[in-house]
């Protein structure tokens, strides 16, 4: 972790701000032999060096919402432009859609194969639109203090299992945004694995029986983890807004991102009907916010903005 730590702060001092203006669209930072500093046995190198995050958002009716909502929720959240700082960017589906919505979006991630997914994702890009890409760690931005209008955290904090490294995620969050920035950082619920290991019939097993209690007491969401297994901090959703006041963030709002929404049979169906997909997106926005229903969804977000 030392190694770690003073790895990116060398490069942080000796890298300035490189923002992009490309004619290609994309610039990809760094070379191949870069690494973002984590160690090789990081259960997120190992986990997603074999998941298929890439189609995460687009081939599973899950994900479809997901992905959906998240949007109907920078539609509504986000300011109108500036620059986005998407700090575990994966594949870049969402940094893409951004770059198309007129913001200038820098895509940070430690997981090399994303790098190469999200440089692929940026070709439908037109010239001019303003997207990098850079290998990095949440806990080390290689950029100066005060760059950002807006911090997606859509990964970072919740593979980040103790409350320390989580802190030292928000404080970088916090040293990179302009006053009045907007931080949007994801959490998944405490108890997503309770509802899904029952919305796919598997809670019948002992064993699973007791890794849904452990992960509902502890917030781990892996029992025994084997090294390539996602391994998350699974919050209540008061405690992930609690670590956003805690790090100096004001104004936080709780959103609920799939609802009730994900557990439902007939996703696929509602989604593949336009007026019953505009149905059900209305109706999920209408208690998105309402506390009695934020633990029922899979993620939800808290938006938050740095004092002025
Ligand atoms: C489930 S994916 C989500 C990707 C994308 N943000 C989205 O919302 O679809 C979680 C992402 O967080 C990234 N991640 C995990 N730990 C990180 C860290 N310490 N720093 C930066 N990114 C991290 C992973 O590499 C992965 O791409």
């Amino acid at each position: 972790m030392d190694v770690l730590r003073q790895k990116n702060q060398s490069r942080r001092s000796s890298s300035g701000p490189r923002l992009v203006t490309s004619t290609n669209a994309v610039d990809r930072v760094g070379d191949d032999d870069q690494d973002a500093g984590m160690n090789d046995h990081d259960p997120v190198l190992l986990h997603y060096s074999e998941a298929n995050e890439k189609e995460r958002l687009t081939s599973r009716a899950v994900g479809v919402l997901e992905r959906l909502r998240t949007w109907d929720i920078f539609e509504r959240f986000l300011p109108p432009s500036g620059v986005v700082y998407d700090i575990g960017g994966g594949a870049g589906v969402h940094a893409v859609w951004l770059a198309g919505h007129g913001f200038e979006v820098q895509l940070f991630e430690p997981v090399s194969l994303h790098i190469d997914q999200a440089t692929a994702a940026a070709e439908q890009l037109d010239a001019g639109q303003r997207f990098s890409i850079e290998l990095a760690d949440a806990r080390s931005i290689p950029r100066e203090d005060l760059s950002a209008d807006v911090v997606l955290l859509l990964g970072p904090l919740y593979h980040l299992l103790d409350r320390p490294e989580r802190e030292e995620c928000l404080e970088e969050a916090h040293r990179l945004l302009k006053p009045g920035g907007l931080l949007v950082a994801a959490g998944i619920s405490r108890f997503s694995w309770l509802m899904d290991a029952y919305r796919q019939s598997m809670a019948q097993v002992g064993e699973v029986q007791t890794s849904i209690s452990f992960s509902v007491e502890t917030g781990r969401s892996t029992k025994d983890p084997e090294p390539t297994s996602f391994q998350a901090y699974l919050h209540r959703p008061e405690e992930l807004e609690a670590e956003i006041v805690d790090a100096g963030f004001v104004g936080s709002r709780m959103v609920g991102v799939e609802g009730f929404a994900w557990m439902l049979n007939d996703l696929d169906r509602i989604l593949g009907s336009t007026s019953e997909s505009e149905a059900l997106l209305n109706q999920l926005r209408s208690v998105e916010s309402e506390p009695s229903m934020l633990g029922a969804s899979s993620h939800y977000l808290t938006l938050a903005s740095k004092p002025t």
